[in-house]
């Protein structure tokens, strides 16, 4: 390696891989997923069916989606070791990004399939919210599709139309998102030979980040904390002076709005309007505005614009969701998205291994250590 050897240190431009699962246009704002806009797709399919299109590239028949379903639903009753390690966690206060990743470790004494990962990691995040309430975990319904069981395993009631399809919505529009780091991480280690598991918690674990997928809460916080329109500017300004970042602003690839972004503030209005605090919607336009301008204002040029954690936040608070189950419903969606990667990783699998520039000392000799025996 010369001296001029040429460093991305983020993989910023590196292309790693070959995918037909997504494009993310960053300077058109514009995500295509297998084919179909986001916002085409995200607002009409079930989540069943997009986990199917990535999964096999095609939207299922109507026998194929009805057999997907019933597969999904029979794969969701939760091993009796998981819940015990959901017990020992909520015992612990864990987390539950980190109770997702310690669960769905447990996964691997039923099953190493794909469907039975997509259909635990619901069932995990809704049996840990209620155990951390210090309530019983709620049995799965086989007749209720994904998105609506995993509402109805969180409280106990049948959740209605408006809000499955506000969810299915959601779900749909993170699904995938190219290689972005944690699907880098799933398929780093697939491209080793390692099981499907395996890649799942690892993903779990590059999503968690604040820089990745644990933006949303703060976001929210960020608005609560505001709580009226005209203290949204003074708030901003004091946290960029201060060098923090905004929540829910910003990305390395889109340089405009985030196209998820729309999707969901649309799903967002819409859940507000019919059953929701139409006041928190309307604040968190503006504070969203703001931002924008104190953005240009301050970081000129950095192009930094709305991203898809800013809705994320609304919409999962819109449907019931308390804060630190919004990155592990990410990630209850993600882990298709996961899912389809490594299935492709494997089809044509090269191991990703990557080189680094030694930068450190050089000619040193072993020598005995004064004080060491002999
Ligand atoms: N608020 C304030 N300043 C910001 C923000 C932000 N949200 N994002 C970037 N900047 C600034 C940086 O401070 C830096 O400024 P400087 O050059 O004056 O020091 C400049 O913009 C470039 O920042 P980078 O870190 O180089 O940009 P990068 O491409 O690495 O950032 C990231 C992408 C990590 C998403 C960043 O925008 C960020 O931290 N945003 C806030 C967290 C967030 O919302 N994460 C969710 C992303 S979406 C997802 O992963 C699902």
């Amino acid at each position: 390696m010369t001296s001029d050897t040429l460093i991305s240190s983020g993989l910023d431009g590196v292309v790693a891989a070959r995918t037909r699962l997504s494009q993310v246009d960053g300077d058109a704002g514009e995500l295509i997923i297998a084919g179909f806009p986001v916002g085409d797709l995200a607002a009409h399919a079930t989540f069943e069916e997009t986990t199917w299109l990535l999964w096999h590239g095609d939207l299922p028949t109507g026998a194929e989606l009805e057999s997907f379903r019933a597969d999904l639903a029979a794969h969701r009753e939760l091993p009796p070791a998981t819940v015990a390690v959901l017990r020992e966690c909520a015992g612990a206060r864990i987390d539950p990004m980190d109770a997702l990743r310690i669960a769905l470790g447990t996964v691997s004494l039923v099953s190493t399939e794909a469907v039975a990962i997509v259909a635990l990691a619901p069932a995990i995040v809704a049996a840990y919210a209620r155990l951390l309430e210090g309530l019983t975990p709620v049995a799965p319904r086989a007749d209720l599709g994904h998105a609506a069981n995993y509402l109805y395993m969180l409280t106990g009631v049948e959740p209605d139309a408006e809000r499955v399809r506000a969810l299915e919505t959601y779900l749909n529009t993170v699904i995938d998102h190219g290689l972005n780091a944690s699907t880098f991480t799933c398929r780093v280690i697939i491209s080793t030979g390692s099981d499907l598991v395996s890649a799942i918690v690892g993903a779990v674990g590059a999503l968690k980040g604040p820089l990745h997928g644990g933006a949303p809460g703060p976001a929210l916080e960020t608005v609560f904390k505001i709580g009226e329109a005209a203290r949204a500017e003074g708030v901003l300004r004091a946290k960029i002076e201060a060098g923090e970042r905004l929540m829910g602003f910003g990305h390395r690839v889109y340089k405009v709005r985030d196209p998820r972004a729309d999707v969901l503030a649309a799903a967002a209005e819409r859940l507000f309007t019919r059953a929701g605090d139409m006041r928190l919607y309307a604040l968190a336009r503006h504070v969203e505005r703001t931002a924008l301008a104190l953005l240009d204002e301050y970081k000129a040029g950095r192009r930094l614009k709305t991203n898809v954690e800013f809705y994320t936040a609304l919409l999962l608070h819109g449907l019931g969701l308390d804060v630190p189950l919004f990155t592990p419903t990410f990630a209850i969606s993600r882990a298709s998205g996961w899912i389809a990667h490594a299935i492709e990783q494997r089809a044509a699998n090269r191991l990703i291994r990557p080189t680094s520039e030694y930068v450190g000392p050089r000619g040193r000799r072993w020598q005995a250590h004064a004080g060491i025996a002999g």
